[in-house]
């Protein structure tokens, strides 16, 4: 595997750059389930991507994962009304956001989603919304419709390395 590239981040943290070619929906909740072994509070994920590129196809199997992982079989709503979902999946708190209707970023305070983002795994779809209360240190994955195939998504995931050399790491061993 091509080994990640890294540039300097304006506050020295070193951010790796990962791209995926996902063929199929398959593929996404492979990434998914790699991804979801690294779960753990405090950890957020930016999903980028226009309408239907699969943000929450992705979130969705990262919650599902989890909640089988726990034993539990819950509905996974969309959060496009409630603007957040959340979940109590063993000892981890889960927010899953669209922000995609958020007027005013003053509701997230109102949500809690800025305490939630210091406790919780939080998966968050149309991150620019956010202004100035994005995280630190979060994952960034974009999705692009591929010009290749209806079902084919372009990946590219930004983020602090430790963590980009994790889920590289998970996703190997998790192939098939
Ligand atoms: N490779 C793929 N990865 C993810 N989803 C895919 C892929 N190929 C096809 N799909 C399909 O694309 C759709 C993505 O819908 P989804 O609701 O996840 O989009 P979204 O990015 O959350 O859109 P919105 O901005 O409206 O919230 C799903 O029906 C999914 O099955
Ligand atoms: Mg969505």
């Amino acid at each position: 595997m091509t080994p990640p590239a890294s540039s300097q981040h304006p506050s020295d943290e070193t951010l790796s750059v990962w791209t995926r070619d996902l063929a199929r929906p398959e593929a996404t909740a492979a990434l998914a389930r790699a991804f979801s072994t690294i779960a753990a509070p405090g950890l957020c994920v930016l999903l980028n991507g226009p309408v239907g590129a699969g943000k929450s196809f992705f979130a969705r199997s990262v919650i599902q994962t989890l909640m089988q992982r726990n034993g539990e079989v819950e509905d996974v709503p969309s959060p496009t009304f409630t603007l957040v979902q959340t979940y109590e999946l063993g000892s981890l708190d889960v927010w899953h956001a669209d922000l995609y209707r958020l007027t005013n970023p003053d509701e997230l305070i109102e949500l809690g989603l800025e305490q939630a983002f210091d406790t919780a795994l939080c998966l968050i779809e149309w991150p620019d919304r956010l202004g100035g209360l994005r995280p630190d240190g979060a994952i960034e994955m974009t999705l692009t419709p591929s010009l290749s195939g209806e079902d084919r998504r372009d990946m590219r995931i930004t983020g602090p390395e430790h963590l980009i050399g994790r889920l590289q790491a998970a996703m190997e061993s998790t192939a098939e």
